[in-house]
């Protein structure tokens, strides 16, 4: 059970501590908003409307707000908070910011995973004032920080644990994330409509650099049945060897949960990989290895459960594989040489 917060002593029983009637756009509207403790010493906030009606009694503690409130109350509570800010004491805006962050946490039970994903961001550019880029990747650090303190990472966790090396960096965001409830919203969430929500806003804030587009989920899933069919009965690994944020594992898992598949992706570039690494530890239903490397400078020999780099995958701080490498890639971003790339292959 939740502690009961200990009353401010400068407040007793029943006393208003701020009440206030204003004016809307010249309408005679009145939205009162008032504070008092309780009897069993809770802050109590109550709102009436130009009536007298109480269209909400809620509490610090149970954080409860009825549903008539959500749908009259929240929409004045914005405006009035807009338009009379110049008006408004601290003490009396501080209640009504209170009361409308109480509103908008209610809600996030029924919200969808993107729409959550992009609350959380903005809470990180509330914070930190980073370009897109870097509050995209602390997003994914920061649900890589709820998720291993959180979820089962056995499928994931292959010669150490899954994430290893990950460390909690930005503690105060996370603490306030956390306690509105976000990380826990968006994994119930995406575990009831589950996706690669995160390459989704990946592509949405154009993040997206060259070669880095992904995949439409249509075309992922068409994809994995015209491969792996309807029946999978043998054992098979499934390999994305430019995984990205791993949505084709993802969907070949969970469109085949009770198949005997394991799942192996590489990928070069770090903020992806580590996406890749939340989403998979999210919603595989199979064992995994991601490994953050080029795959062109890796044997196909070299992919699958019995292969030497499979246990040094799904590491925050991944390990260099370079010792694997076979030799400098016949391909570049600005050339390809077919005479290297033949030799590579007939050696
Ligand atoms: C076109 S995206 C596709 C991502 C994902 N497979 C999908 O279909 O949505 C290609 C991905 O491969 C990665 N990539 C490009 N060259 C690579 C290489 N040599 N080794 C590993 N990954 C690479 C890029 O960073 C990018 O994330």
């Amino acid at each position: 059970m939740k502690k009961r917060k200990q009353p401010n002593p400068k407040f007793h029983v029943g006393d208003k501590v701020h009440c206030l009637t204003i004016d809307l756009y010249g309408r005679k509207l009145t939205v009162k908003s008032s504070r008092y403790i309780d009897f069993l010493g809770c802050h109590v906030y109550t709102l009436e409307d130009e009536t007298g009606q109480l269209v909400y009694r809620g509490n610090h503690v149970s954080n409860e707000v009825p549903e008539h409130f959500l749908k009259s109350a929240e929409g004045i509570l914005e405006r009035y908070i807009r338009l009379q800010n110049l008006f408004l004491l601290g003490c009396i805006m501080s209640d009504l910011q209170q009361l409308l962050k109480v509103i908008k946490v209610s809600k996030y039970k029924e919200t969808p995973p993107k729409k959550l994903l992009y609350e959380i961001l903005h809470e990180i550019e509330a914070k930190l004032h980073y370009g897109t880029y870097r509050n995209w990747d602390i997003l994914v650090e920061l649900l890589a920080n709820w998720t291993v303190q959180n979820e089962d990472l056995s499928l994931g966790s292959l010669a150490c644990k899954a994430f290893n090396g990950l460390e909690l960096k930005y503690k105060d965001l996370y603490n306030h994330i956390n306690s509105l409830d976000l990380f826990k919203h968006y994994v119930v969430a995406l575990k009831q409509q589950p996706w690669d929500w995160l390459g989704e806003i990946f592509i949405e804030q154009e993040l997206v650099g060259p070669g880095q587009n992904m995949t439409p989920r249509a075309v992922v899933d068409l994809m994995i049945k015209m491969t792996l069919g309807e029946k999978i009965t043998k054992f098979q690994t499934v390999l994305d060897p430019c995984v990205g944020t791993g949505r084709f594992l993802i969907e070949a898992s969970l469109l085949n949960p009770d198949a005997p598949l394991v799942l192996f992706g590489i990928e070069i570039n770090l903020s992806l990989y580590r996406a890749c690494l939340v989403n998979m530890a999210l919603l595989s239903k199979h064992p995994y290895s991601i490994i953050c490397a080029d795959s062109l400078r890796l044997e196909p020999k070299l992919s699958g459960p019995t292969s030497k780099i499979w246990d040094l995958g799904n590491q925050w701080l991944h390990p260099d594989i370079s010792a694997f490498y076979w030799k400098p890639p016949p391909i570049w971003h600005d050339r390809f040489s077919l005479k290297a790339f033949t030799e590579l292959k007939t050696k």
